[in-house]
């Protein structure tokens, strides 16, 4: 027998050169163009990661004031795409509607007549203008009053603004910003490796970033954190996690949030979204999520050996800030945006169609049967 080639789910097969992001999975770094993301985190603002991760360095501070100011500008929802989210289902899944919007949005403006579409002019577009689609949908859904323009707010802080109506504290927009940048970029990803194969089909940005939404829905890749508030409403309180938990692993079922395929010790963000879900926990007098996620924590550690992941503590922090649980994926969305934008430019740069192969275990001698003579 012929020994199996396959590196099932491309496990550890190392398909392109980028110098976009880089993850230590053994030593538990994440960097972003050269810089560590606990400095990032504690320092720099989404704006200037967005900025680094397409310039591929920091930006002066005339260069980030240009950026932001560019961004809040190209927020604007166009009138044929606001008339079609007022018609979606309203039971729809707000990740089902950005991936529609994405791509309705290619309609509205199609690459081939705006110059720089599949340029950093489109990726600033797209991240822009996501905060803008998710906020329309949510609330309309809600009743909410219509979206207002808001060009001074920082882009974590529209974001808030989009999906609450309501002014946010600084802590509550620097916990946003810090997510925002935590969440801005990690190598090939399934759903980046969704866009670079599509970017190298030398299809257009849109495309790619509509197709990396579609890939990111799924709940072993973004839509985990959901499923980790799931799991804290099921165990409601800290005492039962160790029976829910282990009934859980006896019922050989996953517990979202945890295990990762890079990471080998604890996720640094998981680490960062700790610390900020106690912080908002302490301010807001309730540090329930925070002893419940401790508690999970220290059970599947010990029943399985698995570590923590970005997507464990995030849930808490969206939480409390008001958002609802259907849009944490999204949230996710707004801010991958920049690197799966960024991993696009970099494929265009370097392109070369990827297409690998498949080892073949099926017949190749069969003969075709007439219609007439088969069961
Ligand atoms: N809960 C229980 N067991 C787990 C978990 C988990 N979360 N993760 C891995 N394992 C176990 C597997 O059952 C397997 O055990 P076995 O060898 O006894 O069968 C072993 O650990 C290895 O698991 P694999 O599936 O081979 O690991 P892989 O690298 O493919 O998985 C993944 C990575 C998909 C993230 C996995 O850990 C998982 O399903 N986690 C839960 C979903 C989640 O949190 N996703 C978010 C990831 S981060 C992100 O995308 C932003």
């Amino acid at each position: 027998m012929v020994e199996s080639a396959v590196q099932r789910g491309l496990e550890d097969v190392v398909a392109l050169e980028s110098r976009i992001c880089f993850i230590d999975g053994k030593g538990g770094r994440l960097i972003y163009e050269g810089y560590d993301i606990r400095e990032l985190a504690a320092r720099s603002t989404f704006e200037e990661i967005a900025y680094l991760l397409w310039y591929g360095r920091l930006p002066s501070a005339r260069q980030l004031e240009e950026l932001t100011t560019r961004l809040a500008t190209l927020r604007e929802v166009p009138a044929p795409l606001r008339r079609l989210l007022e018609q979606v289902p309203e039971s729809s899944s707000p990740m089902d509607v950005l991936r529609t919007a994405v791509s309705a949005l290619a309609v509205y403006e199609p690459s081939e007549s705006q110059p720089g579409a599949n340029s950093i002019g489109g990726a600033q577009r797209l991240t822009a203008v996501i905060p803008t689609i998710l906020g329309e949908f949510h609330r309309r859904r809600k009743g909410m009053p219509a979206i207002r323009a808001r060009p001074e707010l920082s882009h974590a802080a529209w974001l808030l603004y989009a999906l609450r109506d309501k002014e946010a504290s600084e802590l509550e927009s620097r916990a946003m910003d810090v997510a925002l940048i935590l969440h801005a970029d990690h190598e090939l990803n399934a759903s980046t490796f969704a866009a670079r194969v599509t970017a190298s089909t030398l299809s257009d940005l849109y495309s790619s970033v509509t197709s990396a939404i579609g890939t990111l829905k799924g709940p072993l890749h973004g839509g985990a954190n959901e499923r980790v508030m799931e799991l804290l409403e099921e165990i409601g309180t800290p005492e039962k996690a160790e029976e829910v938990v282990k009934a859980k692993l006896a019922r050989h079922e996953r517990i979202m949030g945890f295990g990762h395929r890079v990471y080998k010790v604890e996720d640094p963000r998981a680490t960062i979204l700790r610390d900020w879900s106690r912080r908002l926990g302490e301010t807001r007098g309730d540090l329930r999520y925070y002893h419940l996620l401790r508690e999970v924590e220290r059970v599947v550690h010990r029943e399985k050996g698995l570590y923590p992941n970005v997507d464990l503590y995030s849930g808490s922090v969206y939480s409390m800030l008001g958002i609802p649980k259907e849009f944490f994926t999204p949230i996710f969305a707004a801010s991958r945006v920049a690197g799966w934008t960024a991993h696009v430019l970099e494929e265009y740069q370097d392109l070369r169609l990827i297409r690998p192969t498949a080892q073949y275990v099926g017949p190749v001698d069969l003969h075709y049967t007439p219609l007439e003579l088969r069961e």
